[in-house]
């Protein structure tokens, strides 16, 4: 089973295809999630930063560039961990949190 490692935080094992901020999330990271895990909101936006999780589909990009986030930051490391399952060993650096923004998460996504 793979293993999350989060910047500065713990290292925990999750079922293989776990989607990544449900793994977050059930782990004790207050990731924000803000549309629910539909590609929207960008809330859940997580930096990469080991693991080959660098593909990032069209509908990130779609949904960073309708939030005006510079093209170069995503192709290079950001990522929605909404829509990514977790399928090897990853490290990364949650953006937006509860308490770094002082927000509250929306609707959980789907399994
Ligand atoms: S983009 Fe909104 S929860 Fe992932």
């Amino acid at each position: 089973m793979p293993y999350i490692t989060v910047c500065g935080g713990e290292t925990f094992e999750v079922d293989m295809g776990t989607k990544l901020v449900l793994a977050l999330e059930d782990n004790g990271v207050n990731i924000l999630h803000r549309c629910g895990g539909n590609a929207i909101c960008t809330t859940c936006r997580v930096e990469v930063l080991a693991g080959d999780y660098l593909d990032i589909t069209n509908k990130e990009k779609k949904a960073f560039e309708n939030k005006g986030i510079d093209d170069q930051l995503f192709d290079d490391c950001l990522r929605l961990s909404c829509q990514i399952l977790v399928n090897g060993d990853i490290t990364v650096r949650p953006i937006l949190t509860v308490e770094n923004t002082g927000k509250t998460v929306g609707p959980r996504p789907a399994d």
